[in-house]
């Protein structure tokens, strides 16, 4: 008969509000993992030019666009919908022809100011100024995706984020009943190697843009344990009898231990 390790408690062995305060975490946990998914998705597709995340999306972000500046690059993504496609063109065709102050003032900045300005003219200092030429040819260079201080920004955002979600849900599904027991304790374990996989690649991948295959797997990693955890723990603590088969260490306080 298997005998349940003293300090472990299933779901059904606990209090109704505990149940409650883990269903809770669980539920927002998971809408927060579905919008993280939305917002990767359409933060990075169509960087290539081509509808759909593919790896050269990601290569494009992370080491930049050999033939892309950063101008086009929003121009293909983020910016797309802000101006038709003529207009695409005459900005597109100004950085191709080497980017010349005449052409910008005669074709390009009464685009900009059109289109653009609402927003780039300096008020927000998180996005990159449009007003002047010098500024224009600022986002007008060569992309090298993203620098090595955003990714640093961005990385310890992501390692204290991950850090706390798979926490608390490793944490929850910690009360689950799985066997065999290395199962249980690699699932909980993974997503903690997947974020330094991860992570690593985003910086290997200015290197080599191969690594981009290793952020797409260290973030299927994190993402199959994560919805392996939720799932087997959502059932289990609503639906699950643990086996009759399987007994407490002090099921009998006079046996002797
Ligand atoms: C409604 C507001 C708004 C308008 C209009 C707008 N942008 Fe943006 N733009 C943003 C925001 C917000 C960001 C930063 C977030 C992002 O990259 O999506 C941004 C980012 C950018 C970037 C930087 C992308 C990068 O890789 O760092 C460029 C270049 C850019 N916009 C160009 C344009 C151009 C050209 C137009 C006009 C055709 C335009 N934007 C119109 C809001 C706007």
């Amino acid at each position: 008969m298997p005998e349940l390790h003293r300090m472990y408690f299933h779901f059904s062995e606990l209090p109704l509000s505990m149940r409650a305060l883990f269903t809770c975490a669980l539920i927002v946990l998971g809408t927060g993992y579905l919008f993280a998914m939305i917002y990767i998705y359409l933060n990075n597709e169509g960087r290539d030019g081509i509808a759909g995340l593919s790896q050269e999306d990601l290569v494009i972000a992370y080491s930049g666009s050999k033939s892309d500046t950063r101008l086009e690059g929003a121009l293909k993504a983020s910016m797309s919908s802000m101006l038709p496609n003529e207009e695409k063109n005459i900005i597109v065709n100004w950085v191709r022809r080497g980017t010349e102050k005449a052409e910008f003032e005669a074709q390009v900045q009464p685009v900009f100011e059109k289109r653009c300005l609402a927003c780039h003219d300096g008020s927000n200092p998180h996005i990159p100024n449009l007003i002047t030429y010098e500024d224009a040819i600022h986002v007008a260079a060569l992309d090298t995706g993203m620098t090595i201080p955003t990714l640093v920004r961005v990385s310890h955002i992501h390692l204290f984020g991950i850090t706390f979600i798979f926490f608390v849900l490793g944490f929850i599904f910690s009360h689950a009943f799985v066997r065999p027991r290395w199962l249980k304790s690699l699932v909980v374990v993974l997503p903690f190697c997947a974020v330094f996989l991860d992570i690593g690649s985003w910086y290997l991948t200015k290197i080599h843009p191969g690594f981009a295959w290793v952020v797409m797997i260290g973030g299927g990693l994190m993402g199959m344990s994560f919805a392996f955890m939720w799932v087997v723990s959502f059932y289990q603590i609503w639906f699950y009898k643990l086996p009759a088969n399987v007994t407490r260490p002090d099921a009998n306080p006079y046996v002797a231990r």
